[in-house]
């Protein structure tokens, strides 16, 4: 049976771009066709300067989130990275195998990398080493998908990369495995700056729709989105990429690809309202249901407790075998 594995982390409020991008995927179709783990990656969010106490909060607001938009703990694992060694172990295993040339190169890096160092701040060794620990929450697992959005297939390329390297050095270990993003919203863009990708760390909120907005707010920052010169709406990316945002999101919302609805409103305004009323719509449901399960924290924790519990023992035995691949002695008794 195919495996999934996707993670969110807890580094900002989830948004719209998280969950058109990621998140409905994994609810409306991954968890129905294949054996899938979704983790929230909260040591990723340990990468760039935090908060303790927020990166706490903001995990199990996410765990909620994922359980509220549908993914549901019969048919899939729902569970938090830091619960499950296995992680951590690998990683070490793979920062021996990936080379620091290739860790630079990823786009992600030079990003974020620039933006601490603008704020006058140092980069974490963890930032740079980030990916490798995301190759190791998805080989742990052989996982066969990654659905992601655009802005990770880069670092799921390099997951490929590195398993290819380590089967070819240690013997077959690791299923190769390739980054599924969804045929539309894969890349959504932020609405005051339609050119950078909608991203939960942004430090103005005005641009970026969160899951938990209420519906007035929703309504407000669509309606405020920036759009491009002229009147005709059509969806060009690189032309009117404020105008194609939002065909994108509103063909999101309803199924359908972007170019179907080019030419189906006289105005940006019109366009406007339309994908204003279909966000809010989309994303009623997701609040609502989070609200009733912030009721009942103990479920939530159930779940994960359930969920970290079957990851562990599926990671375990493909941990296990790496680390004999690499040459480690195991304790007496045969595991570590
Ligand atoms: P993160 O937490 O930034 O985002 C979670 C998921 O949401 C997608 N996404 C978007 N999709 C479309 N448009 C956007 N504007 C947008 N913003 C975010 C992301 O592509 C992602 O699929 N490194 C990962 C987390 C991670 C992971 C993993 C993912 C760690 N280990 C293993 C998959 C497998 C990240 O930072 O995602």
């Amino acid at each position: 049976m195919t495996r999934i594995f996707s993670g969110i982390k807890p580094t900002g409020h989830l948004t719209l771009g998280n969950y058109l991008g990621a998140l409905r995927q994994w609810v409306e179709v991954d968890q129905h066709r294949a054996e899938s783990l979704f983790c929230v990656v909260d040591l990723h969010a340990l990468t760039v300067e935090h908060d303790p106490a927020r990166v706490r909060r903001l995990s199990r607001q996410a765990a909620t989130l994922m359980l509220a938009a549908g993914l549901d703990p019969e048919r899939c694992a729902v569970f938090v990275q830091s619960h499950v060694d296995e992680h951590a172990r690998l990683s070490y295993l793979l920062e021996c195998v990936a080379n620091d040339g290739e860790m630079r190169r990823m786009i992600q890096y030079k990003e974020k990398s620039v933006r601490e160092r603008e704020r006058g701040g140092s980069v974490r060794l963890s930032l740079l080493t980030y990916p490798v620990l995301m190759a190791a929450d998805i080989l742990a697992y052989g996982a066969d998908e990654v659905p992601v959005g655009e802005d990770q297939t880069q670092h799921v390329e390099l997951t490929r990369d590195l398993a290819v390297r380590f089967n070819q050095r240690y013997g077959h270990t690791f299923v190769v495995p390739r980054a599924t993003p969804p045929k539309v919203a894969a890349r959504v863009m932020d609405l005051q700056e339609p050119t950078s990708k909608m991203g939960k760390s942004h430090e103005s909120g005005a641009g970026i729709v969160y899951l938990l907005d209420e519906p007035e707010v929703v309504r407000k920052k669509i309606l405020r989105a920036v759009t491009d010169s002229g009147r005709e709406v059509v969806y060009d990316r690189e032309g009117k990429p404020g105008v194609s945002n939002l065909l994108e999101i509103l063909a999101a919302c309803e199924g359908r690809g972007p170019e179907e609805l080019s030419g189906a409103f006289d105005s940006y305004g019109e366009l406007k309202k339309a994908t204003a009323e279909a966000v809010v719509e989309l994303l009623r449901p997701v609040r609502e249901r989070h609200r009733e399960l912030c009721a009942e924290p103990g479920r939530v924790d159930a779940v994960l407790r359930a969920g970290a519990e079957k990851a562990r023992a599926m990671a375990r035995p493909t941990v296990d075998a790496a680390y004999r691949a690499m040459g480690l002695m195991m304790p007496a008794g045969g595991e570590v």
